[in-house]
């Protein structure tokens, strides 16, 4: 093996954020600027030695630009570090949660995922790369430290010389002694779906008639969705739109909101909108769940699910519990309580979860941001949510809507919004949060109207199995009623700050369960404008995505 040790510099812009370390294409492409981050990786993960004998790791990303010279990069540096084998995606492809399953399954001691989620892409897009531990989860804080520390002080990356690998072709290769599987990125995550969900039911539904329209975006999920909705359950062809991946994802912004996803938005609110949309992100980790004319908010998705469980075979014996991040509405809280099971409220990031499905203490996990899943990986997934739905839809047979009125008649409504203001300069947006900050310890007791300030924190988790503390994680202010308004940075913006603020309240009655809720939300608006005088310190009117 033609070894290479080669003299780095270290950068020290490489911390890992919610989701791994994002940045610009050029940034990852400037010399060094990726081997030192992945050496730093193994080094942190092999204790500066060479890899264990045996070690195996899975490799892959969502497509984007530079995804493949990257894996090609990756592969040589493996080999270098004494990694005995690598499973890749063929042409380069997993997806986030196909990644974890196929971590899971082959037990792997992890797998480095090539991807910057939901961020555009292309030359001038944006790169990104995580490293996921031996469960199929997101590396903790404890590690994803570690890997800053390391990328901070390294003198050396280690890479071999040799020619890049066929990466789209399926089978086995050799480079400089280490074994590199080229394996079907589809398969064993569409096997382990078809184990979880009622396919036989969600296909008769089909049979009998019903319309779906899934937006892969141009990213991801396209090859997933086709193999799934198209051939195992039947969707009609062309139920999939938008189903090749493409290196900038044809110029689009592969996020699954109603602001990005416009062309499915446009379809479902149209006068032929078939009975059921969803779409997809870059990496196929988060999902919107759309029926005719109806948005379903991530929260309240991940609360029917809970509500629906017993319906989908993978769960019909009863879920251990459930965890939401902060933000999220409590509207899935209501749904544990029914069901007699413990309900947790962890910071935001998924890797916050992995060690409460580790432990078997909960079963379903969400994000207000577009975010569900389950303990079938460790990863929030997509396409599982989307075939939760239909498995609900075909068991159920009611429009999505209908089924949304009956469980918030049932549970009461979380009437739930989240303001972003993006690209905020950093001293504007940490100028914001030092004024709420400021307040506590005034604002409790005082009156706004008709409400009144309960409590107020700077949201801190303890991780209540290995008992790490993570603090400054959001600033709520609860009101006497049950409503709350937070504030909280973004840790995964690539451009200045982005500031979110999430509001919520609560109505029992369902004679006003059919409100808009930025109407239901106004007073809370004003309020949070007020705390945090928003308009002078950012000098703007409106947020950029309201969701
Ligand atoms: C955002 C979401 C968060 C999610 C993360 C990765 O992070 O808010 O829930 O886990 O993306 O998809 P943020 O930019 O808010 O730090
Ligand atoms: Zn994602």
């Amino acid at each position: 093996m033609n070894l290479k040790v080669v003299a780095a510099t270290p950068f020290d812009d490489q911390k890992p954020g919610t989701s791994g370390l994002r940045k610009k294409v050029a940034v990852f492409q400037s010399a060094g600027y990726l081997e030192n981050f992945v050496q730093a990786i193994f080094d942190t993960i092999f204790d500066n030695a060479a890899a264990p004998s045996g070690s195996t790791l899975v490799l892959g990303g969502d497509g984007r630009y530079y995804n493949r010279e990257a894996i090609q990069i990756i592969l040589r540096m493996a080999a270098a570090n004494g990694v005995a084998k690598v499973l890749v995606g063929q042409g380069g492809i997993l997806s986030t949660p196909a990644a974890s399953c196929v971590i899971r399954k082959y037990r792997t001691c992890g797998g480095i995922i090539l991807s910057a989620s939901h961020n555009p892409g292309g030359p001038e897009g944006d790169f990104g790369i995580k490293y996921n531990t031996g469960n199929g989860g997101p590396a903790p804080e404890k590690i994803t430290d570690a890997i800053y520390a390391a990328s901070r002080s390294l003198s050396r990356y280690r890479i071999i010389d040799a020619a890049g690998v066929a990466l789209d072709r399926i089978g086995s290769y050799t480079l400089g002694g280490m074994s590199v599987e080229v394996i079907d990125p589809v398969a064993d995550y569409a096997d382990l779906m078809e184990s979880l969900f009622d396919f036989a039911a969600i296909r008769d539904l089909i049979g009998g008639g019903f319309r779906l329209c899934f937006d892969a975006m141009h990213a991801v999920t396209g090859p997933y969705a086709k193999e799934i909705l198209e051939r195992r359950i039947g969707a009609p062809a062309g139920s999939v739109i938008n189903g090749v991946p493409l290196p900038d994802f044809g110029q689009g912004h592969p996020d699954p909101n109603l602001t990005y996803a416009h062309e499915l938005v446009a379809i479902m609110y149209g006068a032929a909108a078939p009975d059921f949309g969803a779409a997809s992100d870059g990496d196929g980790d988060r999902n919107m769940i759309l029926g005719r004319g109806f948005f379903v908010t991530p929260s309240d998705s991940l609360a029917v699910i809970a509500a629906n469980a017993a319906l989908a075979p993978g769960y019909a014996d009863g879920i251990a519990g459930i965890a939401r991040s902060m933000p999220t509405s409590a509207a899935a809280d209501r749904v544990a309580e029914k069901l007699g099971v413990p309900c947790f409220e962890t910071p935001t990031g998924w890797k916050f979860f992995g060690n409460l499905m580790d432990a078997g203490k909960v079963t379903f996990c969400g994000e207000e941001s577009f975010g569900t899943g389950s303990s079938h990986v460790r990863e929030k997934d997509g396409l599982w949510a989307v075939l939760f739905w239909l498995n609900i839809l075909a068991r159920r047979r009611l429009p999505v809507e209908e089924i949304l009125h009956r469980h918030w008649a049932e549970f009461g409504r979380n009437i739930y919004s989240r303001h972003d203001y993006e690209a905020l300069p950093a001293v504007v947006a940490a100028g914001v949060m030092a004024q709420v900050k400021g307040q506590f310890a005034t604002l409790p007791g005082s009156s706004f109207g008709d409400y009144r300030v309960k409590f107020c924190d700077d949201f801190s988790y303890t991780d209540p199995i290995d008992g790490s503390l993570s603090s400054g994680q959001g600033l709520r202010i609860g009101f006497d009623d049950g409503s709350r308004i937070v504030f909280r940075l973004s840790g995964t913006g690539t451009e200045g700050a982005t500031l979110r603020i999430y509001l919520e309240a609560f109505e029992a009655d369902p004679a006003r369960h059919r409100v808009d809720a930025q109407q239901a939300l106004a007073a809370l608006i004003r309020i949070a404008d007020e705390v945090s005088q928003l308009r002078p310190r950012t000098g703007r009117a409106e947020p950029t995505v309201i969701t």
